[in-house]
C-alpha cells in the first residue's frame, strides 16, 4: 500500500500557502514516493472528512497564487460548531486520519493552529505543522511565511498615502493588521519613513504623539504618517486591560466571572474603533485635518514575495524530509539560513511580540520615528 500524508490549511489565510502545498506535495511524490491528500478548509474538512488528491495537475501553476487552494478556516477540532451545537469533534477526527492510513498530517498555520495541532498530537496523530502569519507572531521561529508580503504591500500603500498626505496637508491614520502584536505595523512604518508608528508592545500616550506632529508642524512639515497596528493600544486602555485580564484570572464566583467576560467584550468591541477614535484625537490635538484608512484584508491577498515563495518552498521540503526521517509532533522552525525541528509543546501558548531592545525599535527611534511613548 502506498504511503499517505494529509495537508491542511487553517486560520486567516496568507501568501504562500500554495508555494508550501506544493513544495510538499512534490517533495513527498519525487522524493519519497508519498501519496499526498489535502483536507478542505482546515479541521472542518478533517472533521468531515472532505478531501482532494494532491497530484499531478493540481500541484503545477501554483507557486505564485495567493490564498490557498485548500480553503481554510477558523474551526478549533475541540470546539467544532455542528448544526446548532459546538462539539469536541477530535475522535471524528481521529477517525478520518486512520481511514485514510495517514503517516502524518500536516497543519499549516499560525500560533492558534499550532495549539490545535497539538491537540491532536494529545489524541494520538502523527502531525507536523508549518509556521505561516503575516502576523510573524508564532514562537520559536525567526519568521512566518506571509510576513513578507503583507509588509510589502502595507509598505506600498503608505508610500501612496504619502504624496495625498502632503498634497492635503492632513494627518494620515493608516491600521495595519497584526493582531496583538506589532511586527508588521513596525516593519511597514519603517520601511515607509511613517513619522509615528504606534504598536501593541509600546502603549501610547496620545499628547506625546500630538505633539511629535506638532513640532513638525514648526518646522514646515504640514502633514504627518500615523502608523498604527490594529492591536495598539493607549497607555489608559493598556491599563484597563491589563486589570481585567487581573480579574480574569483571579476567578471569583459566577456571576463575577460572567461580569468580567462581558466587560472584556465591551472592551474588545470599543477597541475595534480605535484608529477612528486616535485620528479625532488627533484632529483635535493639533488642529490638522485627518483622515484614517484601514488596508485590512487586501494585506493578506494576492501573489506572494519571491522571499515569501522561497521560505515556504524551503519549509515545506523540509517538512517531507522530517516526516521521512519519521519525526512527529514539531513546528518546522526557521532558524537563520538553515530549518529546525521544535516541538510543539514548546510552540504552543506563547506569543512572539515585538522585543522593546529590538534593532528595529532603536533605527526608528535614532532616526528621528515618534513611537508613542518612551521606550528607553
Ligand atoms: O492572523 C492574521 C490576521 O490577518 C490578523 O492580522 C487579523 O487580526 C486577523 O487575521 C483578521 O482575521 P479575519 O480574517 O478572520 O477577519
Amino acid at each position: 500500500m502506498a504511503r499517505c500524508i494529509g495537508i491542511l490549511t487553517a486560520g486567516g489565510d496568507s501568501p504562500g500557502l500554495n508555494a508550501a502545498i506544493r513544495a510538499i506535495g512534490k517533495s513527498a511524490l519525487n522524493a519519497y514516493n508519498m501519496q499526498v491528500i489535502g483536507f478542505r478548509d482546515g479541521f472542518r474538512g478533517l472533521m468531515e472528512n472532505r478531501t482532494v488528491l494532491l497530484e499531478g495537475e493540481i500541484l503545477s501553476g501554483i507557486l505564485t497564487l495567493g490564498g490557498t487552494i485548500l480553503g481554510t478556516s477558523r474551526d478549533k477540532p475541540h470546539k467544532m460548531p455542528v448544526g446548532s451545537r459546538v462539539q469536541n469533534m477530535t475522535e471524528v477526527m481521529l477517525d478520518n486520519y486512520h481511514r485514510h492510513n495517514l503517516e502524518a498530517l500536516i497543519c499549516i498555520g499560525g500560533g492558534g493552529t499550532q495549539k490545535n495541532a497539538h491537540r491532536l498530537v494529545q489524541a494520538g496523530m502523527h502531525i507536523m505543522t508549518l509556521p505561516k502569519t503575516i502576523d510573524n507572531d508564532v514562537a520559536m521561529t525567526d519568521i512566518t511565511f506571509g510576513f513578507d508580503t503583507a509588509l510589502s504591500i502595507a509598505t506600498d500603500a503608505i508610500d501612496r498615502l504619502h504624496s495625498t498626505a502632503h498634497s492635503h496637508h492632513r494627518i494620515i491614520v493608516v491600521e495595519i493588521m497584526g493582531h496583538n502584536t506589532g511586527w508588521l505595523g513596525l516593519g511597514a512604518g519603517m520601511a515607509s519613513g511613517a513619522d509615528v508608528i504606534l504598536i501593541p508592545e509600546i502603549p501610547y500616550d496620545i499628547k506625546q504623539v500630538a505633539d511629535a506632529i506638532r513640532r513638525r508642524r514648526h518646522r514646515g512639515k504640514n502633514f504627518s504618517i500615523v502608523a498604527v497596528s490594529e492591536g495598539a493600544l493607549s497607555i489608559e486602555s493598556a491599563r484597563k486591560l491589563a486589570a481585567l485580564r487581573k480579574k480574569k484570572q483571579a476567578g471569583g464566583d459566577s456571576k463575577q466571572q460572567r461580569k468580567t467576560t462581558a466587560a472584556l467584550e465591551v472592551f474588545k468591541t470599543q477597541q475595534n474603533n480605535n484608529t477612528l477614535h486616535l485620528t479625532r484625537q488627533l484632529e483635535a490635538l493639533t488642529g490638522l485635518e485627518s483622515r484614517l484608512t484601514i488596508l485590512g484584508h487586501l494585506q493578506r491577498g494576492g501573489t506572494p514575495t519571491a522571499a515569501d515563495r522561497i521560505l515556504a518552498t524551503r519549509l515545506g521540503s523540509a517538512c517531507a524530509a522530517a516526516i521521512e526521517e519519521q519525526h512527529y509532533g514539531c513546528m518546522v522552525a526557521v532558524k537563520g539560513e538553515t530549518t529546525e525541528l521544535v516541538p510543539l509543546e514548546k510552540v504552543v501558548g506563547k506569543r512572539k511580540v515585538v522585543p522593546l531592545d529590538h534593532p528595529w525599535i532603536r533605527a526608528a527611534l535614532e532616526t528621528g520615528t515618534c513611537l508613542g511613548n518612551h521606550v528607553y
